[in-house]
This record gives C-alpha cells, structure tokens and sequence, in this order.
C-alpha cells in the first residue's frame, strides 16, 4: 500500500509537451484510471512514474519519499507494458521469477512466490509451458504476474487487454480488480475504454494534450462533465450549437432555459434524456433508423437542418424510417468554450429519469 503524489511533473520531447504541469494524489489502495485520446500523454505520464522516462519539471512522491531521479529498479513500483514483452526463450515460470532473481531471492523463496502469483492470475500449473504456447490472454497474465510477484506498493498498468477480445478483456479486467482490492495495491490504469474506466475505477482522469481535463469518480465524470470535451469523450452524447437569447436557446427544435449571458452555446443531451413523441410533416426531425440492443433501442433522428441525434427508447418503441416526431429533452448541459455553463437538473433526478419514464 502506497500513496502517489504527482507534482507539477511535465515532459516535453523537443519543442513539445506530451505532459504539461500534471498534478494528482493517489490514495492508498485507490485504482484511477488515465483516460484520453491517443497522443494524450498517457504512456509518458505511466513511465515517467515507473522511472523510464525522466520529467523535463515538478515531482513524483511514494509516501512523501521524492523519488523523481530514481531508477525503476529502486521504486516501489510494478509496471505491464502497452506492449507486454515476455522473453520467448524462457518459459513462463523463468519469466516471472526473473526480477526475483535479480533481487537475489533464496531458490525455494522464488518457487514459493511465482507459484503464488500464478496462482493469483488462474495458472496455476502453466510454469512449464514456453511463453508461445500461451494464447494472447495468458501471456497478458503472465505479464501481470512478473509484476505482482515483486509485491509492488504501486502497480502502473498500461492498456494491458487492449489486444484482447472484449469478453476476455471483460474477464481479466474483473480479475485486476480482485487482485488489486484483495492485496491493496494502488493502481494506475490506463485504458482507451471508457466502458472499462466506467467499471473499474475508483476515480478516472481524463486527459487531453498532455493535461487533465477532469478528475472524478465514474458517476460524477458521467453525469457532471465539467468540460464539452469530457461530455463527448465519456459515453454517448448529442450535441446541439445555437445562440442563446433572454436566457433561452434560439434553436429550431429546443427552445431550452439557459442561465447564461448572450451568446453562442453548445447544447448536449444523453440519447438515454431524449424522449420522442410522433409529430405531424412538417416535423421538426424524422426517424432515420431504429437499431435494436435487445435491453433498448437506439433510434437516429434527422433535425430539419441536417443534425443528426440519438435517441435512447424502450426495447418495444417502434420507430421506423421516415416517421415525423418531436424530439423532448429531459436533462441537458450547455457549453461556452467547453467550460459547463448550465446544467439543466442535480444528477440525482437525471438518474431517476433513466428509466423509460417518456418513451
Ligand atoms: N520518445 C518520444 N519522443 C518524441 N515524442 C514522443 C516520445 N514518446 C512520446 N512522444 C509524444 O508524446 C505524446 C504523448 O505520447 P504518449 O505515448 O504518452 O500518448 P498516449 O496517451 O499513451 O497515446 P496512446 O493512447 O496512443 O498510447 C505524443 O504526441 C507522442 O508522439
Ligand atoms: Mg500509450
């Protein structure tokens, strides 16, 4: 167990910055997960922490020790690559004991920790096997147990499944989550999906360019986005530019109270605070076409001006092509230079309103 502090820590390769001015607390035992674009910065913030890479400014601390200039070897830190690189000319007990031999362990200490750690990724008995007669989701496994099995305090994981099929990756990242609550490690977890920062982050960090856009906890990044760019980046949303006027949105389709000056704004909305009503041509929008989840259905709708929005509606709604409705917000958010200038209900109420309540 471990507490992270990163301070101001920033890199720049020549003249630009894949990290600028990035500052977090890790509580102990806290998995976060770094969600952003690719070329956000993630990898070279994850290295910087593991000691591959070297900051150009700010800190890193582990338990208020600064360990900025130390090598991998000297952190209390584990680290499973984007890319998982496991020696082919070993098998995989000899993987996993590697770093254990480094450290000089008594033999029968190392048998006993890497059957351990086999054991704690389900492959128990697969010491013998070559690292090629492994499929891609045990070898991820292996990856991981080289690392668990040098006890870090602080486990940096970057895209580890991003290789894997989606149940698979479901699997293993279920897994990640019980190893990581049962031994109390404090982790970092860097993901491309937002289904997976979603289900299993303590907090997720949204980065964009180098730095954070927001922090918070998966519920809160979903239905309080401070930013546009969060609100596109995490789940599914519509957006909606028009100018707003007496506190009210000018727009065709969504006449909506904005408390806000005058102005230009971007409306967002949740296909799931979408409602459809049928509407009599000329309409303000018609159905483009209804897609069918089985649990809901998603039905695209064209506005009279081209825009085309999502709408979340129950698994028996009938929508079918062409068909002239009105489209009924029930929650929204408006932006101004992607900062939030309005919200229109407390997330707890947009929660309630999940449930089909207007279909
Ligand atoms: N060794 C390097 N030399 C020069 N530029 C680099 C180096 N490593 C990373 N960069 C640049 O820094 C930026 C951030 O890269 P990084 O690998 O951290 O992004 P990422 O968020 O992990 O992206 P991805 O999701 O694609 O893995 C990118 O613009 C990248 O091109
Ligand atoms: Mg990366």
């Amino acid at each position: 167990m471990a507490r992270l502090t990163i301070q101001g820590v920033s890199k720049s390769f020549g003249a630009s910055f894949a990290v600028r001015d990035f500052s977090l607390d890790v509580e102990d035992g806290e998995l976060v997960c770094l969600l952003g674009p690719s070329g956000s910065g993630k990898s070279t913030l994850l290295r910087m922490i593991g000691g591959f890479e070297k900051p150009t400014g700010g800190a890193i601390l582990i338990d208020a020790k600064d360990v900025t200039s130390l090598p991998p070897e000297k952190r209390p830190t584990g680290m499973v690559f984007q890319s998982h690189a496991l020696w082919t000319h070993m098998d995989v007990f000899n993987n996993i004991a590697f770093g254990l031999k480094l450290r000089r362990l008594p033999r029968q200490e190392i048998r006993e920790r890497v059957e351990n750690a086999l054991a704690l990724v389900g492959l128990a008995n697969h010491g013998k096997r070559m690292t090629t007669q492994l499929s891609g989701g045990q070898q991820q496994r292996v990856a991981l147990a080289r690392s668990l099995v040098l006890e870090p305090k602080i486990l940096l994981l970057d895209e580890p499944f991003a290789s894997l099929d989606q149940h698979l990756r479901e699997r293993l990242r279920e897994e990640v989550r019980d190893i990581q609550q049962r031994l109390g490690i404090t982790t970092l977890f860097v993901t491309h999906g937002q289904d997976e920062a979603l289900a299993l982050a303590d907090r997720i960090v949204v980065m964009r360019d180098g730095a954070t856009e927001q922090v918070a906890a998966p519920d809160q990044i979903y239905r309080e986005p401070t930013t546009e760019f969060v609100a596109g980046f995490i789940g599914s949303m519509n957006f909606v530019p028009t100018d707003v006027s007496g506190k009210i949105s000018q727009h065709a389709a969504f006449a909506l109270p904005v408390s806000v000056a005058d102005g230009k704004v971007v409306l967002a909305f949740r296909p799931e605070a979408l409602s459809l009503r049928p509407a009599q041509h000329p309409a303000p929008a018609t159905v483009h076409r209804s897609i069918d989840f089985g649990t809901h259905k998603l039905v695209d709708i064209d506005l009279a001006d081209g825009t085309r929005l999502k709408a979340m509606t129950s698994p028996d709604s009938n929508w079918t092509k062409g068909m002239a409705v009105e489209p009924i917000v029930r929650a929204y958010y408006a932006f101004r230079d992607n900062q939030l200038v309005h919200q229109s209900v407390p997330s707890s109420e947009m929660n309630d309103n999940r449930v089909f309540a207007h279909v």
